[in-house]
């Protein structure tokens, strides 16, 4: 089990290196610190030993809607359940706002995440076309609480 906690404004460091391996996407310190800031519980990272492991960055849309930023556990903590207890926490901090249904892109390649998501009872909802930097597809899944 790792402690789930609120992401801090000194983390920004670490989970940007998460975020960089695990999606080889760079993002400012300031993306974090801004939603950090816009809805503190809705970004949540994990530690073990001291350590973040991974981290969900989340937003708020709206009164009944909130939606998957990043997502990532860091490599080797991976299928050790981690992502379980991140999803749980995250999907329980949505309903505790009054959210109905959580949304996020992924990857069209990205066939592991999808598999996760669809454990969550994530579903296709469209296909988001030439939607990453790199031109690949995307698609928006859905998940109704
Ligand atoms: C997606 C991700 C966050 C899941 O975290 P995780 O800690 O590995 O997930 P869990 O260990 O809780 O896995 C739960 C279930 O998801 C599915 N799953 C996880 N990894 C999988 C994989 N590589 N292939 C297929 N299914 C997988 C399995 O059904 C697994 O259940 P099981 O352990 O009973 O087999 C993690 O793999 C990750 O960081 N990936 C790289 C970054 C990324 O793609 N982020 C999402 C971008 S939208």
């Amino acid at each position: 089990m790792v402690e789930i906690r609120e992401f801090r404004y000194e983390d920004a460091e670490r989970v940007s290196e998460i975020v960089l391996d695990s999606l080889n996407e760079f993002y400012p310190r300031s993306l974090y610190l801004e939603k950090s800031r816009q809805w503190p519980e809705g970004f949540i990272v994990g530690v073990e030993g001291g350590v973040i492991i991974a981290m969900l960055m989340g937003s708020l849309e709206g009164r009944s809607e909130s939606r998957i930023l990043i997502f990532a556990v860091q490599n080797p903590y991976r299928s050790r359940g981690i992502g379980t207890q991140m999803m749980d926490e995250f999907v329980k901090r949505s309903a505790m706002k009054g959210v109905r249904r959580i949304t996020l892109e992924v990857r069209k390649s990205n066939l592991s995440a999808i598999g996760f998501y669809e454990k969550f009872s994530f579903h296709i909802e469209g296909v988001l076309h030439m939607y990453y930097s790199d031109l690949e597809d995307g698609y928006r899944m859905v998940k109704t609480l």
